[in-house]
């Protein structure tokens, strides 16, 4: 009786810290691999830090389409006029305004971020374009893009995946906005090649972005390696 006791008293410490903090299944947390990471791995991959609002002129800069070729990147999305079209990490609205004239006046834009400042800054650029009537800006949360289920014809989420700090609580509310047949396009810089001038832990190889998909419900279509320095990679939400 007193050596149970003794062992109730030893180890409730241990047992009160599980309840009050329940190991995390998913992620794991280490010692950051470098300045870039925030020391979460997930699936054996070191999330980085978050882009800040103060790198929104890094977005805009004038050389961004020839380097990128951002405008194949546009021509290629499966998108049609009337289509909603979620930006997921919309940034300073880089493409949201490039979306909104693919989908024309009958269609919309949810540009989602977690940053008031770029979604300031995004309003802006909105209304230089003329696209504001399109273009809903969406406060998100860093688990959740706050979009409506089964409302989203394309998913676009371009250089932010690597820097979610919940990509398996965000991938799943994406692909709960998602409608039947609705597809995500995730665009990341190619970890595969040593010349594409990004810090590593802001690339991804086409590989690990299959991984993480495996535990959505998601069908991979195809990548597009018709960019310069960024795979396309798209997924499909099954068909009811
Ligand atoms: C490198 S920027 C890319 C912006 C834009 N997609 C572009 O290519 O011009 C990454 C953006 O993702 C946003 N972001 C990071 N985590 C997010 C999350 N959980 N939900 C929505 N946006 C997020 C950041 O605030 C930042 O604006």
């Amino acid at each position: 009786m007193q050596k149970a006791f003794a062992a109730i008293i030893f180890w409730l410490p241990t047992i009160l810290l599980a309840i009050s903090d329940p190991p995390d299944p998913i992620y794991e947390q280490r010692s950051p691999s470098n300045r870039d990471g925030i020391g979460k791995f997930y699936m054996g991959r070191e999330i980085s830090h978050v882009m800040g609002h103060q790198g929104a002129a890094w977005l805009e800069r004038p050389e961004r389409e020839r380097d990128e070729r951002t405008d194949l990147l546009v021509e290629a999305l499966p998108m049609k006029k009337g289509d909603i079209v979620a930006d997921i990490g919309a940034g300073s609205g880089y493409f949201a305004w490039r979306l909104a004239k693919k989908v024309g006046t009958s269609g919309k834009i949810l540009a989602v971020d977690i940053q008031p400042e770029m979604l300031k800054i995004l309003e802006a650029n909105m209304e230089n374009h003329g696209v504001s009537d399109r273009v809903k800006p969406i406060l998100g949360k860093i688990t959740d893009p706050k979009l409506p289920n089964e409302s989203v014809d394309l998913a676009l989420i371009v250089d932010v995946y690597h820097e979610l700090s919940h990509p398996y609580e965000m991938t799943q509310k994406m692909v709960e906005a998602l409608k039947p047949g609705g597809v995500i396009a995730f665009v990341e810089y190619r970890s595969e090649d040593p010349m594409v001038p990004i810090k590593r832990l802001h690339k991804m190889t086409e590989e690990q972005v299959k991984k993480e998909m495996t535990v959505h419900d998601l069908e991979y279509v195809e990548t597009l390696d018709i960019l310069p320095q960024q795979h396309i990679i798209l997924f499909k939400k099954p068909e009811k």
